[in-house]
């Protein structure tokens, strides 16, 4: 079996096009973990996926990358926080966020602390959704490490975690504004009419072909003067291509009237 007959198999079975992804990059991760598993073939691995559970959740976990902090990339954050949100609430009643891929909860809670700190947060609903079942299901907890928190602003901290041994809880008033979902960017309906959307640090992993219809269902998914929040490497080379107007770094507006 080649590795285009592996990503066939994987959709069959979890429905995740693995060619969609960087190949190089994929290829890459998946060999050395059916290295490490003591196989030699993507036949033998494929067979131990479809009898383990156990392995096929291994093999999810690794391939989804879950890498995620709090705030991450502060100085967005600031921006975010000091022009982008009062912006958009300066033409909105209420707004509809969607943190797309939100890995283990740190970017939905971060927003939640943020429109918490702003005073807004009756006007505002977060979706929070990830591809990875697992990582959705740490997110809802809302459990973190002392390494977890570690760029978590000592007030906000201080204000919105409870601490119990060595472990720092979200409040339920912070984890009852999030709304978890399940949703595979690649495959699912989007949300609609949102008036912030973040999708950071996932589309580095993908092909230009899915980058370009990803923009274009993000454009499709928010409302008119809607802003799109890439990730610190993941600028959009032309941005106009898809209907979006360059608002600052890492922010995109789409603007239809
Ligand atoms: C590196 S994390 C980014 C987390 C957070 N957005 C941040 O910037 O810190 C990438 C996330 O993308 C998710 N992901 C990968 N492919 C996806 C897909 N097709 N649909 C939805 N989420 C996906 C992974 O499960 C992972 O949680």
């Amino acid at each position: 079996m080649e590795y285009s007959d592996f990503t066939v198999e994987i959709k069959k079975m979890c429905n995740i096009d693995l060619t969609n992804y960087k190949e190089k990059q994929m290829k890459r991760r998946i060999d050395s973990l059916i290295k490490r598993n003591g196989h030699e073939s993507y036949d033998s691995y494929i067979k131990q996926l479809k009898k383990s559970e156990q392995h096929l959740k291994e093999f999810l976990g690794y391939i989804t990358i879950n890498v995620s902090e709090f705030f991450r990339n502060p100085s967005q954050w600031q921006v975010l926080e000091e022009e982008i949100i009062p912006e958009l609430m300066s033409n909105k009643k209420r707004l509809k966020i969607w943190s797309s891929a939100c890995s283990t909860g740190e970017e939905p809670y971060s927003l939640a602390m943020l429109l918490d700190k702003m005073m807004i947060k009756s006007k505002a609903s977060i979706i929070a959704s990830d591809i990875d079942k697992d990582a959705v299901e740490k997110a809802k907890q809302g459990i973190y490490t002392t390494k977890g928190i570690a760029s978590v602003p000592e007030e906000m901290l201080k204000t919105y975690f409870k601490k119990e041994k060595d472990k720092y809880i979200i409040k339920d008033k912070i984890k009852i504004m999030i709304d978890f979902r399940i949703i595979n960017l690649l495959e699912d309906v989007f949300p609609s009419d949102c008036d912030l959307i973040l999708c950071r640090n996932v589309m580095i992993y993908f092909t230009e072909d899915t980058k370009e219809k990803l923009y274009k269902k993000f454009y499709n998914a928010l409302s008119n003067r809607g802003i799109f929040f890439v990730g610190s490497t993941e600028q959009i080379i032309m941005p106009q291509k898809y209907g979006f107007l360059n608002r600052k770094n890492f922010f995109y507006q789409k603007i239809t009237d």
